[in-house]
């Protein structure tokens, strides 16, 4: 993973970002529109990018709401995954959460995404309550999970 660097997002990542999505996403990617509106909802809305080799390979972001803290996405460009950088990711996205002075960090997952279920019970997350049915069509429910943040974590 040494060749895999994180900084802030920036405008110019936001075409690659569009397009990202449209691969990982299909139907509910979210377009540049999306991500012009995500980067103007800053500091509340805090998103982090991976580069390897001068290219963008993956985000992650937050909402920061009072004590508590949002995923709003994780993504790895597929030819990237299985290398260890959603974790990279989703550990930063702790790490900023915690300086920010939040006790948590909740999500919402489709519960058949096995790998980003994995992925956060990795990094400590634990399921809250679940939305039976939530994601339509298809009747899939919608795990909510939490970690709790703790001074370690900054
Ligand atoms: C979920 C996602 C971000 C994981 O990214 P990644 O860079 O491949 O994740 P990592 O390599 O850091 O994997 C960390 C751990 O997650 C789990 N994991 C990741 N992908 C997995 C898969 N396909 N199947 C099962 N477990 C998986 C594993 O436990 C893995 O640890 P290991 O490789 O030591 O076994 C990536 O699959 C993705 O972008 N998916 C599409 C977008 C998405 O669904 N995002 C989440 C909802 S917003």
């Amino acid at each position: 993973m040494s060749d895999v660097t994180l900084r802030e997002l920036e405008w110019t990542d936001l075409a690659t970002l569009a397009a990202m999505e449209h691969e990982l996403f299909a139907d509910d990617a979210w377009s540049e529109q999306t991500w012009w509106a995500e980067l103007a909802g800053r500091p509340r809305r805090d998103y982090v990018v991976a580069v390897a080799d001068g290219s963008v390979v993956g985000y992650a972001g937050i909402d920061v709401s009072g004590d508590v803290a949002d995923v709003m996405t994780v993504a790895t460009a597929p030819r990237q995954q299985r290398r260890g950088i959603g974790r990279m990711l989703l550990d930063d996205l702790v790490h900023r959460a915690s300086s920010r002075g939040c006790e948590a960090l909740i999500l919402e997952v489709r519960a058949d995404n096995e790998a980003a279920r994995h992925l956060y019970e990795h990094c400590g997350f634990e399921i809250i309550s679940v939305r039976r049915r939530y994601y339509q069509p298809g009747d899939v429910d919608a795990l909510v999970m939490r970690r709790l943040l703790t001074e370690g974590d900054r």
